[in-house]
């Protein structure tokens, strides 16, 4: 490694290797190796069933690799969520998982509980002699709010919240365990376009704060406006890895969205926007030849 005096010295906070994950007889991820440096932001992309989700279910101690080991910052992980989560890495569903019931604030704070003494009974039930723990917490988990966005909205329910909310509202809740990673599974999904570009600044300025970031998505524009690297899975495997710029004109990653188009495929939407354009453009210039 090279480090100079201006820069600031890049370590690994993520070194997976050779992640294999079976399922009876299907390889859903099969010996995938992905390094993530401290003040990066990388893409992990992929057809729908290649394996991504399952990766992080892995990173995450969720599930046990059939074989290969997750490090973080140096240490081997054990495959436990809540010992992972101790060790600094938090997470993000592709399914939304909030308490329902309960306030925007009060699911920040169950994020916190790996971080404070007083445990999450203490800090939900407020129970005397941790009350100063427990206003600390509290002061954190709001400028966590701040930080999303959502602190008008401490009290409201979770489940009251508009989808693109509750998506914020289950970083704001992983940030709560003061990660080293974050991992963001389908950040955007179901967001409108002014919700994905606040979401993106969102990401920028967590990365700002030193919390290096993980990121599944299917929008390859997100993906490429926001990664420094981006990886691409397919059918467990990792076939290409690289800057964005250089991933998107890869022929294999192209053949690979090509070979198995998914609901919200890159570029279908822009190809067929430019194939408008361009039939109006003949028709204005050349009449009516069609
Ligand atoms: N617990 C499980 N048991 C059996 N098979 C599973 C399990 N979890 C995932 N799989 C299979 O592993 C493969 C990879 O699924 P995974 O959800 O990781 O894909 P993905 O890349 O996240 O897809 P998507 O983009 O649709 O979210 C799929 O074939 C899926 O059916
Ligand atoms: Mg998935």
């Amino acid at each position: 490694m090279t480090t100079t005096t201006t820069a600031p010295t890049t370590t690994t906070v993520l070194d997976a290797s050779g992640v294999t994950m079976r399922f009876g007889g299907l390889t859903a991820v099969r010996s995938v190796d992905l390094t993530v440096n401290t003040g990066e932001i990388v893409g992990l992309i992929g057809p729908n069933g290649a394996g991504k989700t399952t990766f992080f279910n892995c990173l995450t101690g969720l599930y046990v690799p059939t074989e290969g080991k997750v490090a973080y910052k140096g240490t081997v992980l054990p495959p436990k969520p809540h010992l992972v989560t101790q060790a600094g890495i938090a997470r993000t569903f592709q399914n939304i998982r909030l308490f329902a019931n309960m306030t925007v604030l009060e699911n920040v704070l169950v994020g916190r509980h790996t971080r404070t003494k007083e445990g999450l009974w203490s800090a939900l039930l407020r129970l005397p002699g941790f009350r100063k723990a427990e206003e600390a917490s509290r002061e954190r988990a709001m400028e966590l709010l701040e930080f999303t966005g959502l602190a008008a909205k401490a009290d409201h329910l979770a489940r009251n919240l508009p989808y693109g909310e509750q998506r914020k509202l289950e970083i704001a809740r992983a940030l709560a365990s003061e990660p080293g990673l974050l991992l963001l599974d389908e950040p955007t999904a179901g967001m409108n376009p002014q919700e994905t570009r606040a979401a993106e600044e969102l990401i920028f300025a967590i990365r700002d704060q030193g919390i290096a970031v993980l990121v599944i998505e299917h929008d390859i524009r997100f993906i490429m406006n926001l990664c420094d690297r981006v990886a691409v899975l397919v059918q467990g495997e990792k076939i290409v890895e690289g800057p964005a710029e250089v991933v998107q004109a890869d022929e294999r990653v192209i053949a690979a969205y090509l070979g198995e188009p998914f609901e919200g495929a890159p570029g279908a939407a822009e190809a067929a926007e430019v194939e408008a354009a361009e039939g109006d453009a003949h028709s204005t210039t050349e009449g009516d030849d069609k």
